[in-house]
């Protein structure tokens, strides 16, 4: 028998194991993307009135509007985050040019979240990665978080508010888009990732780990800190081992040390490794290590973050400008905004990490992210890449409202190798005051004190000669435009590092070589710099000529919507790209590469070579070049011959004759490479080129296509504008469209796409657990069609938190007092009356009294969905007889006394119901409403 007992007993426990919550002890970081609701518009819940409505209104859970927990989201659309309603919209000329013509306005998201009982004394954080712009997020009616940037994350703990089983939560979030922080697009709503992230009551918190290699003398440390907080009731203790892994996977240090953490406290752990000769992260082989910090009690594992970091160091010299390991390095960078065609600022990963190839390509070494934090994944891409990042906070505000946004920023970043530098703003009026400096060096001073490894900067457009200004309260003095300023600014501050954090701004349309203003149409050649900017040659002169300005930021690496300038409407993007709105290179692109790279050869013929019409008159040819000397051919004739200024390029007069031009690169007069372009005919056929021929299934990868067209000969046709119409089939969708055209008021969402000089670009992304062949076909009326076969391939998506639908629950009863007769159904306290009715949620049980009658009292909305007059109104137990009554009409009763059952079904009716349930005691026994009260969908 004995034995029995003990095998059942194992068995028991065997099955707790393998059937408990998955992970009961570790963290579970699951996506939330998917099975959002969404309404365009405000909903502005009905002005309190009254006693009763101000009364419940201003109650914890209570919150009205699309925010209520029983709101009555029927009508809304699904759809699944990143979401930015802004590029779904159209062209409005009434709408701001800096956001690019799209109106914003305010959207509202609902999602429904059922949490295992399992999951009880676990933590539970919601994290909403970016939301454009000012939110305020509620939990079950409570407000959580409101956030006054559209560019920080947020980590929400929501423990306290959650339901379990089948009592569904829901999360709202309301986004005010009408707020602008920016003069550029800022897309609209929640555009970055959602997540769930469960773990143990003790646990790492979010970005609670700080592990930022430092040299010392010829060793190598890693300090490393590790916030631990608890969720639990009584204090607790834990082991915090770290461990360092290279990049071949080898353990190199690890180390261990104790917390002791209070009930709702935090404590750190603090730990200092030694990484002897490790690999060095550079810009050419950026070797990442890994850190792994596991939370360990007696009962096991109870958390474990891994952060990727590198061993590199980083310096700003007053003369010699910035140096990586000990090397000088001039910072070949570029700043950029966030959004792309077709997505707006909903920018897939890979989308990201195409943008970021194509900028490595050019030649960039570092990037601004302007002027604003980017997404976390892709300061992940920039490590591992080898891009160097200028980290910038958008707000210059030290109040308590904003200097958070800031501090996020530096927490969540600093172990990154590719950070090198904080930038606190850019452009402040109050830059050069006494109140910009007090502010500036309040932020510079919260920096301080999360990373001091990292000099901090601040981009100024103006003052840096004042007597009180910001350089002042700055590690490296950031100028924007001020080239004239290079050599005073040096002169007068001999000891303090210096860089251009942004220039150029120079005007370029892609595959454009003669600006046409009235058709707002910029040339290429370089020409067309801005009032306050230079061209792209002259302001990396100034930079490239002076050793102590560490480098530049070209004003842009890549197009943006809004900021049309020099234009306004109909123009709805920028011009100021060395690529366009699509991340496909204009003329600066090559320009760039041949400044930039030193490795390889880079030689490019500009223009094209399309110009029927110009025969035997002059076209200017500009060859972008890191050769020496150029040879251009005509047709196999030599044409022309000159030296190329390694900044100013080389250009020529050729008279036009149709046929092949050709750019033979000379060194020591020997040919080292060469780049033609060829006079094409008529576009006769489509041609899809995609960046990758294979995608993952997982819901997430998307891959850009390019579309182009040829000649019946097979050649490209630069100059081809016709309208291309796409067709999907297989496991994805098409996400995105653009081509680059400034101009273009053509949609980016759908199927159809005018090629711009040639050229368009689709982004396809294949479906989570998707697999299989997916065909994109693409037609154009009088050209043969194309088609291109992607392979999706199976892939594990990102563990999710599954959808659920909403789960109506009514609640916020009230008891009248007991009575020995039955009283009328329609009794209500009266007015006022906010404690001789009781207040109470199921299970509500009365003490075993006389037969007493007591009316439960409660009022909830009905959605649409569930006002057919076939859904159920479930009382799940009633201990006593009872009564249901509902607008004057008794719906039902319950005749046994016995505890039981009801179930009836709801009329058709207003979307606004009260419920009086009158409940008669049996003598001697427990009454009352014991289990929920739920309004069920009716069955299949
Ligand atoms: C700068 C500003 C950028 C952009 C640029 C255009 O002053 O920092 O955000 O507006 O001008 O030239």
């Amino acid at each position: 028998m004995r034995k029995t007992l003990g095998l059942l007993a194992a068995a028991f426990l065997a099955l707790l194991v393998t059937a408990g919550p998955a992970c009961a002890g570790t963290r579970e970081r699951l996506s939330l993307d998917a099975g959002w609701l969404f309404h365009l518009g405000d909903v502005v819940p009905p002005a309190a009135k009254g006693h009763g409505m101000s009364y419940g209104g201003a109650k914890a859970g209570n919150a009205g509007g699309a925010a209520a927990t029983d709101y009555d989201d029927s009508g809304w659309r699904r759809l699944d985050l990143p979401h930015d309603w802004a590029v779904e919209g159209p062209f409005d000329p009434g709408e701001n040019a800096s956001q690019g013509y799209r109106p914003r306005g305010i959207g509202w998201y609902r999602r429904y979240l059922a949490v295992p009982p399992s999951d009880r004394g676990r933590h539970v954080e919601l994290q909403l990665d970016a939301i454009a712009t000012h939110s305020q997020v509620w939990v079950n009616g409570i407000v959580v978080n409101r956030n006054w940037s559209g560019y920080n994350g947020r980590n929400i703990d929501i423990t306290p508010y959650l339901r379990y089983g089948e009592d569904v939560n829901v999360i709202a979030v309301r986004v005010d888009a009408d707020a602008q922080e920016g003069w550029w697009y800022e897309g609209a709503g929640i555009y970055r990732h959602t997540w769930l992230v469960k773990r143990d009551a003790l646990h790492i918190a979010t970005d609670g780990v700080h592990a930022d290699p430092v040299r010392q003398g010829d060793r190598w440390i890693v300090p490393v800190t590790v916030d631990v907080e608890s969720s639990a009731k009584v204090a607790r203790g834990a082991e915090v081992e770290v461990t360092v892994t290279d990049p071949a996977g080898r353990q190199v240090a690890t180390g261990r040390a104790r917390v002791q953490v209070g009930a709702l406290e935090s404590s750190t752990a603090r730990l200092e490794l030694s990484v002897r000769q490790p690999t060095l992260w550079t810009l050419q082989q950026p070797a990442l290590y890994r850190v792994r910090s596991v939370l360990r009690d007696k009962s096991g594992e109870l958390d474990r973050v891994d952060v990727q970091t590198g061993f590199r160091t980083v310096r700003f010299d007053a003369d010699r400008g910035f140096f990586l390991n000990g090397e000088p390095v001039k910072l070949q960078g570029v700043a950029i905004h966030q959004d792309h065609a077709g997505v707006g600022v909903a920018v897939p990963e890979s989308i990201w990490a195409f943008r970021l190839r194509q900028l490595k390509a050019m030649g960039v070494n570092a990037v601004r992210f302007a002027h604003n934090a980017p997404a976390a994944e892709v300061l992940d891409l920039a490590d591992r890449l080898g891009l160097l990042v200028m980290d910038e906070n958008r707000n210059f505000n030290p109040s308590p409202d904003y200097l958070p946004q800031l501090t996020w920023l530096v927490r969540r970043d600093r172990n990154h190798p590719s950070v090198i530098l904080w930038s606190i703003f850019n452009e402040e009026p109050l830059q050069s005051t006494e109140v910009g400096y007090e502010m500036a060096r309040r932020m510079v001073a919260e920096v301080k004190k999360l990373d001091t490894t990292r000099p901090v900067t601040a981009a100024m457009h103006d003052g840096l000669f004042g007597d009180v200004n910001v350089t002042q309260a700055v590690d490296v003095a950031g100028l924007n435009y001020q080239a004239w300023a290079y050599d005073r600014f040096h002169k007068a501050h001999p000891t303090q590092p210096m860089t251009s954090t942004e220039d150029t701004s120079a005007y370029m349309t892609r595959g454009a070589f003669e600006s046409d203003r009235a058709q707002h149409v910029l040339g290429s050649y370089d020409d067309e710099p801005s009032d306050w900017g230079a061209t792209h040659r002259k302001a990396w002169r100034a930079i490239a000529e002076r050793p102590f300005v560490a480098g530049g930021f070209v004003w842009t690496g890549i197009d943006y919507r809004g900021e049309p300038t020099p234009f306004e409407w109909p123009s709805a993007s920028s011009f100021f790209g060395a690529m366009d709105l699509c991340a496909l290179p204009k003329s600066a692109f090559w320009i760039h590469q041949a400044h930039w790279v030193k490795d390889r050869l880079v030689v490019k013929v500009l223009p094209h070579w399309n110009w029927a019409g110009r025969e035997g008159r002059p076209v200017r040819v500009m060859v972008a070049t890191n050769a020496q000397r150029v040879r251009v051919l005509l047709n196999g004739q030599p044409v022309a011959e000159g030296d190329v200024d390694p900044i100013d390029m080389v250009t020529f007069q050729v008279p036009y004759a149709p046929g092949r031009l050709e750019a033979v690169a000379l060194r020591g007069g020997v040919e080292v490479g060469r780049d033609s372009v060829e006079t094409s005919g008529a576009p006769a056929r489509l041609v899809l080129t995609p960046d990758r021929s294979a995608l993952a299934g997982d819901g997430l990868d998307a891959v850009p296509v390019t579309v182009s067209a040829v000649d019946a000969q097979g050649r490209p046709v630069p100059t081809a504008n016709l309208p291309v119409h796409f067709e999907l089939q297989g496991p994805g969708a098409i996400i995105g469209l653009g081509n680059g055209d400034p101009n273009s008021h053509e949609a980016d969402k759908g199927s159809d796409r005018s090629l711009f000089n040639g050229l368009a670009q689709v982004i396809v992304q294949a479906r989570r657990a998707g697999q299989g062949g997916l065909t994109l076909r693409a037609t154009a009326p009088g050209l043969q069609a194309s088609s291109v076969v992607l392979d999706v391939t199976a892939a594990t998506p990102p563990a999710a938190v599954p959808e659920a639908g909403p789960f109506t629950k009514i609640g916020g009863w009230r008891i009248s007092p007991p009575q020995g007769d039955r009283p009328d159904p329609g009794t209500a306290p009266s007015y006022g009356d906010m404690n001789t009715w009781g207040w109470g949620e199921p299970p509500m049980k009365q003490d075993p009294d006389g037969p007493t009658w007591r009316i439960y009292r409660a009022s909830f909305g009905v959605r649409a969905d569930r006002n057919d007059g076939r859904a159920r109104l479930v009382f799940r137990d009633i201990s006593g007889r009872a009564e249901v009554w509902s607008e004057g009409v008794k719906l039902g009763e319950k005749t046994d006394a016995a505890p039981g059952p009801l179930s009836l079904q709801l009329p058709k009716g207003p979307a606004w119901r009260t419920l009086n349930v009158l409940v008669q005691a049996q003598a001697g026994q427990e009454s009352g409403l014991v289990g929920r009260v739920v309004l069920e969908p009716a069955g299949p």
